[in-house]
């Protein structure tokens, strides 16, 4: 069995350095990294994530928010938590960060192909979906119906709203969005994203969800799509976000039971981690 002391493993371990090119902010707490791999590609799937160095600091999981046709730059969406996140948000345009990966399992794009997509996101959950979106919109004839639909507490936590804006003038997608809670300039939807899911048009049947958000707004969020829509729980894809070390299976920091998250993970069919998601950290 593989430990962290092997060289095969420190070497799969050891950071690559990619340069900043830009940094935007997206909300109060939310930041957007533009980073440039060293040798001009990085390929991932939708879904996958990488392990984000700020170097002296620490190291923590990230998924990537951007396109998977576009490996020139990739972007993180990161909100600031702790004290690698919060180093990670004071990064300027031209400085380094490590990235190693990408780990995980994607999305099952090419899979679901000839399907319905509901897309479900929650808060910052709409940025490890967002690659799933620009695949199925740069691949429109591969899907039936595409279906976003989004949450977050206030009118100021949408995330890319620009963007989710110009996604819902199109014809060929349905977007839908809503708020805990209103300020008075709000006339969009007000409560949980559950409360839309009855208000667009899709087959259960021949539909694939796809949620992210905080744990119980995926577990809410299945659980109304299997009792009140009838979908299968196995056509229900969630994420599981655990702390993670190595991410390559081998420290079992977020081992649960037989399942490792970052490599069985961290996007899993809903069956597998029903059970999990009330079980706090590891
Ligand atoms: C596969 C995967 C993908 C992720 N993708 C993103 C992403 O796209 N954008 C993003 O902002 N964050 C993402 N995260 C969460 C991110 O890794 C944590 O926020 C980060 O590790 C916090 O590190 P820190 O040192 O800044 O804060 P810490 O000081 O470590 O923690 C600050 C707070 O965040 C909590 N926390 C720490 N790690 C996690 C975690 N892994 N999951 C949930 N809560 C945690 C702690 O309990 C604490 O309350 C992802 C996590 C995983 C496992
Ligand atoms: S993070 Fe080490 S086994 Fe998953």
């Amino acid at each position: 069995m593989e430990t962290l002391t092997d060289p095969a493993v420190i070497d799969q371990m050891t950071p690559i350095p990619f340069r900043v090119r830009s940094v935007r902010e997206e909300l109060s707490h939310t930041f957007t990294l533009e980073l440039e791999p060293p040798d001009g590609a990085f390929e991932f799937l939708p879904g996958q994530f990488t392990m984000v160095y700020a170097f002296g600091i620490g190291e923590v999981p990230i998924s990537i928010s951007s396109s998977a046709s576009q490996t020139g730059t990739i972007l993180q969406t990161i909100r600031r938590t702790g004290a690698v996140t919060h180093a990670l948000g004071r990064l300027k345009s031209g400085d380094y960060v490590g990235i190693r990966g990408p780990y995980g399992t994607p999305w099952p794009m090419d899979d679901i192909e000839g399907r319905d997509l509901l897309i479900i996101g929650g808060g910052i959950g709409l940025a490890p979906l967002r690659p799933a979106v620009y695949h199925a919109l740069e691949n429109r004839d591969d899907y039936e119906r595409v279906v976003i639909l989004y949450g977050t507490r206030t009118p100021d936590d949408i995330l890319f709203e620009k963007e989710q804006r110009s996604w819902g003038d199109r014809t060929d997608l349905s977007t839908l969005m809503t708020v805990d809670a209103a300020d008075r300039g709000w006339n969009g939807a007000v409560g949980v994203v559950t409360r839309l899911i009855g208000r667009v048009g899709f087959d259960p049947a021949n539909t694939t969800a796809m949620v992210c958000g905080p744990e119980i707004m995926m577990t809410v969020t299945a659980e109304r799509l299997i009792e009140g829509h009838s979908m299968a729980p196995e056509n229900i894809y969630v994420t599981m976000e655990r702390n993670m070390k190595c991410a390559i299976g081998v420290c079992g920091h977020c081992q649960f039971g037989s399942k490792f998250i970052c490599t069985d993970g961290a996007v899993f069919p809903f069956p597998e981690v029903a059970g999990l998601f009330d079980i706090k950290g590891v």
